[in-house]
């Protein structure tokens, strides 16, 4: 329980390894930028001081998880240790069948490359990349479907997440429920800003999805933290812990797939869980011939302890409340600086609105990419640019489209930095802030066909 008379959001962990980071000097990092194609992901992680690029799998975990890993029972088949991960995930979800998956995406393609196929529809609160990308792959399409209100970025919305209910029902009318492969629900919805869904929009979507004869799907990778949400903004919520808001949620669907990287607390793994016994053999069949057998699927006995045990840490409250706070503490002083951010701020990360910050500089010369650039030649940070480096297309002539946002997302790591780091992150800030006229931004020089922003290079202009 947080001290109610103290206001310092204090870590509620105290740190018994470390691991060095080291601060390098301004022309140093020049070098380093410029050596990678002014392109973050091409930098090597030991020229970073405050990795902000991702909140997945760059989590540090707890003595528990760490014992448990001197636990884990590396059996081929039928292992402790993954006894253990499906009866903890059964209670969690509520689901007969769970298969355990290397990470999120391969969760995806088995479930997506089965259920989808030519002329297959899915319909989400916005899919997140990989999930797309997967589902399009298979030869279906996938379509978004967010609230016109919540593409406002300043207006406060307690769930901006949600997905569009009569959007919904509109598009299941237009193309059709039979051609409907899945209701995808993204909680939070990463795309939008992490922002979270409500409960009451998880059942409007069970309802709609019943009414239809429908599949839904809860991408729950963060469900931890859209349970924090819904307890402290959504009626009567309060009364019920984390875990049982989870639990809820989770049983609404009729399949979970989750990336374990981020709320299952782990450096690396996945989870696929369904309720359907003729569809889960389907899944395990696929599981077997691409992953691993069905009770490892790609991890080792010691990475499903870890699970196991992260599954139970991410709800405790004052963790909890510890990471929620402590990623809004980020975006609260950033927005008192006068940056612009997606408001309110979401759970893992905090997102910057670089077209509004750099208004001079041409959408066609990447503003987002810009600040990335800025935040690492002056304080060593990692971001990454969610805008048109990374969703800007080409139209017939080779003009580029740019994206619908310029936006720079600093995503928290789990319980690895203090907030001695987050204030050094503020106080590179304003010395951002005096580069707002700044008119020219960067050029592409080389760009792979898919996923250009992993490994695109830039030069200034
Ligand atoms: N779904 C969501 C909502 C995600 O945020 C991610 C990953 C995945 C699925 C895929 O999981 O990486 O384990 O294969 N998001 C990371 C990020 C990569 O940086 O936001 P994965």
């Amino acid at each position: 329980m947080q001290n109610p008379e103290i206001h310092t959001l204090a870590e509620p962990f105290r740190i018994k390894m470390v691991e060095p980071i080291q601060m390098t000097t301004r022309a140093y990092r020049e070098e380093a930028l410029h050596h990678a194609g002014y392109n973050p992901f091409l930098l090597s992680s030991e020229d970073v001081f405050i990795d902000l690029l991702t909140d997945s799998g760059t989590g540090a975990m707890s003595q528990a998880q760490w014992a448990g890993m001197m636990l884990g029972d590396e059996s081929y088949a039928g292992a402790k240790s993954w006894i253990k991960l499906e009866s903890v995930v059964k209670d969690l979800t509520g689901m007969p069948f769970v298969l355990p998956t290397h990470q999120g995406r391969a969760a995806e393609r088995i479930l997506y490359g089965l259920i989808g196929g030519k002329g297959k529809v899915f319909l989400s609160n916005t899919h997140f990349d990989t999930t797309r990308a997967n589902i399009e792959y298979s030869g279906a399409v996938a379509y978004d479907l967010m609230p016109e209100a919540s593409y406002d970025s300043e207006s406060y919305l307690p769930f901006k997440g949600n997905i569009d209910l009569d959007k919904l029902e509109k598009a299941i009318n237009e193309y059709g429920p039979e051609n409907i492969s899945a209701v995808i629900l993204t909680v939070t919805n990463n795309s939008s800003g992490g922002q979270p869904v409500s409960m009451e929009n998880a059942l409007a979507v069970r309802e709609l999805c019943d009414r239809f004869q429908l599949r839904m799907v809860i991408d729950g990778c963060r469900i931890a933290e859209n349970s924090y949400f819904i307890h402290h903004r959504e009626p009567g919520y309060d009364r019920f812990s984390y875990r049982q808001i989870a639990q809820q949620m989770l049983r609404l669907g009729d399949a979970f797939i989750m990336s374990a990287k981020k709320d299952g607390m782990v450096n690396m793994g996945g989870l696929l869980c369904l309720k359907d016994e003729a569809l889960s053999r389907q899944c395990v069949n696929q599981l077997i011939i691409s992953e691993g057998f069905a009770t490892y699927g790609g991890l080792s006995g010691r990475d499903m302890e870890a699970m196991a045990v992260g599954l139970s840490e991410v709800f405790d409250p004052d963790y909890l409340h510890y990471r929620i706070r402590s990623t809004a503490y980020l975006g609260e002083h950033l927005r008192e600086k006068g940056i612009p951010v997606i408001w309110p701020i979401g759970g893992h990360a905090v997102y910057i609105d670089a077209k509004k910050l750099f208004s001079k500089i041409p959408q066609e010369e990447f503003p987002g990419l810009v600040l990335a650039c800025e935040l690492y030649k002056l304080g060593g940070i990692r971001c990454v640019e969610v805008g048109s480096v990374m969703f800007g297309k080409y139209d017939d002539h080779g003009k580029m489209i740019p994206a619908a946002q310029e936006l720079v997302r600093l995503a928290i790591p789990r319980r690895v930095y203090t907030q001695s780091h987050i204030d050094y992150v503020l106080e590179v800030f304003d010395h951002i802030l005096p580069m707002r006229n700044l008119t020219r931004g960067y050029r592409i020089v080389y760009e792979p066909p898919f996923l250009r922003h992993f490994t695109a290079r830039f030069d200034n202009l």
